[in-house]
């Protein structure tokens, strides 16, 4: 007498042999397959989850360097793995936005902002599972860390060329191979983000040759929304983008202190004082600049 899970695994040797698994997300049934029964297909291995998203690799990637491994370097080297790869997600989705904004597309625009508000609003929020470590736990492996620092992140040194932060000086701080150094040049002789908004107001009959007059055409924007509606809301995103990266700053600042006081960073500089500096940068003066002038508009 057969087992009821003998039968069951002879079942699926007969139909696996009629219809070879195909190598797709879900699998697809062997009726939808069955056209032509009598050819014999190869037998491909199923696609799965883990094969999809190189899971083998990407859970290999965390390697702690202290020893015994301290039981909060592994902490520290994920969120900073998801930072890079949210800074990735942030590049491609940028990049569309430019496309968009050269097409004249502000619609896509839009959409495409909603998801780059969304994801720097979860890098500001990833701060505080960084903050349930304590400075003595983060100074048990600290050492190990040095000379690397988040300094060097290629990526978002990218994020803040393509939007017009940073200069060939930056470069001169951090070690990169060939490859990075390529990329970072490419980007600081690219138009930046600004660039392409600022050809897109040109097209659309403002001026834009000096500061004075981005402020007037944000001036006359704001000041008629109803008539330029679509460039009303993309001021709105690209000050939601420049306030964001600002309140990321801001709270990685305040996480740095709270974790390492005035020390120096791993990566050379005084610290927190040098990060400070940083709260400074704008990547849309005129527009937070304009916001001084507006009254109440034509259109709220
Ligand atoms: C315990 C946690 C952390 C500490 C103590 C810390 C400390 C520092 C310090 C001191 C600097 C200044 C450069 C230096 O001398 O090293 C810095 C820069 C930086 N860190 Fe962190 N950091 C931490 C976590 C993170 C995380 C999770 C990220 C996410 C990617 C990050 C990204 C950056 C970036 C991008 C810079 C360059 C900022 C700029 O130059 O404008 N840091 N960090």
């Amino acid at each position: 007498m057969l087992s009821s899970s003998t039968i069951a695994q002879r079942r699926f040797a007969r139909r696996s042999r009629r219809c070879a698994p195909i190598t797709s997300w879900h699998g697809t049934s062997c009726a939808a397959r069955s056209t032509n029964s009598t050819r014999r297909l190869p037998l491909i291995k199923p696609l799965t989850y883990g094969a999809y998203l190189g899971l083998d690799e990407l859970l290999a990637l965390q390697r702690p360097l202290s020893d015994p491994p301290h039981h909060d370097e592994l902490l520290f080297i994920v969120i900073h793995q998801v930072y890079e790869l949210w800074f990735k997600q942030l590049l491609h989705e940028l990049q569309a936005t430019i496309a968009a904004l050269d097409a004249d597309d502000l619609l896509r625009a839009a959409k495409l902002f909603r998801r780059i508000h969304t994801i720097q609003r979860l890098l500001e929020e990833q701060v505080d599972i960084l903050e349930t470590m304590t400075p003595q736990e983060f100074n048990a492996f600290r050492d190990h860390l040095n000379p690397a620092s988040g300094f060097q992140s290629v990526q978002f040194r990218e994020m803040e060329f393509l939007c017009g932060v940073g200069s060939a000086e930056t470069l001169q701080h951090v070690v990169l191979d060939d490859d990075q150094r390529a990329r970072l040049e490419r980007r600081l002789r690219e138009p930046t983000l600004y660039d392409h908004v600022k050809a897109l107001l040109a097209r659309r009959g403002f001026a834009t040759g000096r500061s004075a007059d981005l402020v007037e055409a944000y001036r006359s924007i704001y000041n008629d929304a109803e008539k330029h509606y679509d460039l009303y809301l993309l001021l709105e995103d690209l000050i939601e983008l420049d306030e964001r990266l600002l309140l990321w700053r801001g709270r990685h600042v305040r996480m740095v202190e709270r974790m390492i006081g005035q020390k120096r960073g791993t990566g050379g500089s005084p610290g927190v004082s040098y990060l400070e500096k940083t709260l400074h940068y704008r990547l849309f003066p005129e527009l937070w600049e304009v916001r001084t002038h507006l009254g109440s508009g034509s259109y709220a």
